[in-house]
C-alpha cells in the first residue's frame, strides 16, 4: 500500500493552492515533491499527516504512525538526546507506561545506531553540530515504527557534505523501515540521491512526473527550467 492521493483539492482563503493533484508511493519508495517556495509543497504533507484538512480528493495511507520530520530538527535544548528520542513514545497515551525504563534505552540506542550516533544519549542538542541534530530527529521521528515517513526540506541549510549524509539516511531509514516516504526539496543532489520518482507542483497543478532520470533528461520546459533553475521559463516566481 503505502500512500495513496487522489483529486487532491486544497484552498486557503479562496486561492486554490492544489487543484486535482494526484499521485501514489508504494512501500519502501521514496517520491520527491519539488517546486518553488509558495507552490503547496508543505501542504501536501499537512494534509497527509492530518495536521491540516482538505477540500475534496481521497488520502489512503498504510494504517499505523506518520511520522514528520521538519526542516529544523525541532529537539527540545532542555532534553538530552534520551529524552529527546524517548519522549516520542511517552508522549503517546497509547503507549504510555508500555516500555520499561532499560527497554527504552534499548530502543534508543537502536535508533540511534541507525543514524550513526552511538552512544550520544546523555548529550544535549547544544552539544551536536547542525546535522547530527537533524540525524537525531531522524531516530527520535522512527520511535514509534512508522509506516510512512514524510520529509520537510531535510537538507535545507545544510553544506554539501552534511547534506550527503543526511542523504544516505534517508535511503538507509528507507531500507529498514519499509515506510513509504515523501522529501521535499529543492536540491538536485537530494532528488539524485533519494527519490524513486519525482512531482513536481506549479500553479496548483502538477506539471511534471517522472523518475529523477527522466526529470534530468526530459526537456520540456517547466523540467529545463527546474534542473538549470533558469529565472526564464514558464514557472515565475510571484
Ligand atoms: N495555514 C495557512 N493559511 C493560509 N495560507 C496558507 C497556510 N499555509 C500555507 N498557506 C499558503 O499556501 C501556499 C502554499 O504554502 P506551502 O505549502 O507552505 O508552500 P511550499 O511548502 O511549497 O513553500 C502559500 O501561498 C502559503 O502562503
Ligand atoms: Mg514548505
Amino acid at each position: 500500500m503505502g500512500i495513496e492521493v487522489k483529486h487532491l483539492v486544497k484552498t486557503f482563503d479562496k486561492k486554490v493552492i492544489l487543484d486535482d493533484i494526484s499521485f501514489k508511493v508504494d512501500d519502501g519508495k521514496i517520491l520527491s515533491i519539488v517546486g518553488f517556495s509558495g507552490s503547496g509543497k508543505s501542504t501536501v504533507l499537512k494534509l497527509i499527516s492530518g495536521l491540516l484538512e482538505k477540500d475534496s480528493g481521497e488520502i489512503v495511507t498504510t494504517g499505523g504512525d506518520i511520522a514528520m520530520v521538519f526542516q529544523y530538527s525541532a529537539l527540545f535544548d532542555s532534553l538530552n538526546v534520551f529524552d529527546n528520542i524517548s519522549f516520542a513514545l511517552q508522549e503517546r497515551k497509547d503507549l504510555r507506561g508500555k516500555y520499561t525504563q532499560k527497554e527504552l534505552r534499548r530502543i534508543v540506542a537502536e535508533k540511534l545506531e541507525l543514524v550513526g550516533l552511538s552512544g550520544i544519549e546523555e548529550k544535549f542538542p547544544s552539544e551536536l553540530s547542525g546535522g547530527m541534530q537533524k540525524r537525531v530527529s531522524f531516530a527520535r521521528a522512527i520511535v514509534t515504527e512508522p509506516k510512512i515517513i514524510l520529509y520537510d526540506e531535510p537538507t535545507a541549510g545544510l553544506d554539501p557534505i552534511s547534506s550527503t549524509l543526511i542523504e544516505d539516511y534517508i535511503v538507509r531509514l528507507k531500507n529498514e523501515t519499509h515506510a513509504a516516504s515523501i522529501v521535499v526539496t529543492h536540491q538536485m543532489s537530494t532528488i539524485r540521491r533519494t527519490a524513486d520518482s519525482v512531482l513536481m507542483l506549479y500553479n496548483g497543478h502538477a506539471v511534471f512526473e517522472g523518475t529523477p532520470e527522466e526529470l534530468c533528461r526530459e526537456e520540456t520546459p517547466y523540467t529545463r527550467q527546474f534542473v538549470e533553475a533558469a529565472i526564464d521559463g514558464p514557472m515565475k516566481m510571484n
